[in-house]
């Protein structure tokens, strides 16, 4: 990431301008970095991202100045039969994944080029431009940092519990990969009275913090993991979650579940990489398998209720945090992701 200036023109009609307080380091982003999912250029990068609404365009209504919000980056129509459905993770109108307005057009240049926002909310950056639906009314009192970590990590942590995978008490639940995305699943489990609660991770660092957002059992990831996972859950967890995106550990998944089990792809791979399953064994053992995007949640609906949850103490986002930090020192928080060190590092404007 190279830091430099752009220009934001304002806010168009049911567009609100919002001047950025925080964004995390997502794995997404990373993806975007390192070449592995492709997207239009040049990229203002950052997707989860809480501040202040400092101006709004024509015809906004329900969000005004001063308001405190954080962004959604699946920005859905709230018009398609999906929408309509409560199923804004699958809105068939979707712009926001091209890193554009809902009318194909940006509101960022540099040198007067268009400059695209990943994901249309490029939180990485002073100010982001976003339609009004986009941006979450939270209350005041939640610290900018949380608030910006509800915009992706714990929305989709949480979600791929409640929502995609419909966690009940006293299910046994695997999650492999305890990043910011992974821990976010842990905090959802307990939530939901899951247990046992086993992380998996390859740094035993992430292990320590899984532990303290909720997990039962900490297993470091080597060769004798599988049978560990089998011997803590009875012959099989109920529930497996990935949230690392490794083609080969979305693949072990089903090795992690009993008959009947669910597994729940929340990592998500490089572009073009598909990857092979046993049909056969899933149809004989009876697995389902869920695909999240985003948590399968409606953002209006979560965002209120999960900065709530952490008001009232019950969700603790902090244990996510590992380093505040300066949007200069960016690239070094990338650098910690890639090797598999921090959780989240949030970047405070
Ligand atoms: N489904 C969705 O809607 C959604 C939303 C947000 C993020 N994501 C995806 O979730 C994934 C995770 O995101 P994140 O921000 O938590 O990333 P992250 O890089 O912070 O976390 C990944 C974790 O996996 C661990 N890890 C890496 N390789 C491993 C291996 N082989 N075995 C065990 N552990 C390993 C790392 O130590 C790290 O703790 C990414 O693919 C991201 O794109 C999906
Ligand atoms: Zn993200
Ligand atoms: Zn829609």
């Amino acid at each position: 990431m190279e830091i430099t200036d752009i220009t934001v023109a304002p806010p168009k009609r049911g567009e609100v301008l919002v001047r950025m307080r925080a964004s995390g380091v997502c794995g997404s982003d990373r993806h975007v970095l390192d070449g592995e999912w492709s997207v239009p250029h040049p990229t203002v990068m950052g997707h989860e991202g809480a501040g202040v609404i400092e101006q709004v365009g024509d015809g906004v209504e329900g969000v005004q100045v001063g308001d405190h919000v954080v962004l959604v980056w699946n920005q859905e129509c709230r018009r398609c039969v999906n929408c309509l459905s409560g199923k804004p993770w699958a809105c068939t109108e979707l712009r926001s994944n091209e890193c554009v307005m809902p009318d194909g057009t940006t509101r960022l240049a540099i040198d007067g080029d268009a400059a695209y926002p990943y994901i249309a909310v490029g939180s990485m950056s002073e100010v982001a431009v976003v339609p009004a639906s986009a941006a979450i009314v939270v209350p005041p009192e939640l610290p900018f940092d949380v608030a910006a970590l509800l915009g992706c990590s714990v929305h989709t942590g949480l979600g791929a519990v409640v929502n995609s995978a419909r966690v009940t008490a006293g299910e046994s639940a695997v999650v492999v990969g305890c990043g910011g995305v992974g821990l976010s699943i842990v905090m959802g489990l307990r939530l939901a009275g899951a247990s046992p609660i086993i992380a998996i991770d390859r740094n035993p660092e992430k292990l320590e913090l899984a532990l303290a957002a909720g997990a039962t059992h900490a297993v470091l990831a080597d060769d004798s993991t599988p049978q560990r996972v089998e011997d803590l859950t009875g012959g099989g967890a109920d529930v497996a979650f990935e949230a690392i995106g490794n083609p080969h550990t979305i693949a072990a998944l089903p090795s992690q579940v009993r008959p009947g089990g669910r597994i729940v792809f929340v990592g998500m791979p490089p572009e073009d990489t598909p990857i092979p399953f046993d049909v056969l064994d899933l149809c004989y053992r009876g697995i389902t398998a869920i695909a999240c995007n985003y948590g399968n949640g409606v953002p209006a609906r979560d965002f209120p209720r999960y900065a709530q949850l952490y008001l009232a103490g019950r969700l603790p986002v902090d244990t996510l945090i590992s380093r505040h930090i300066t949007l200069d020192q960016v690239n070094e928080a990338f650098a910690a992701m890639r090797a598999g060190s921090d959780a989240r590092n949030v970047i405070l404007f």
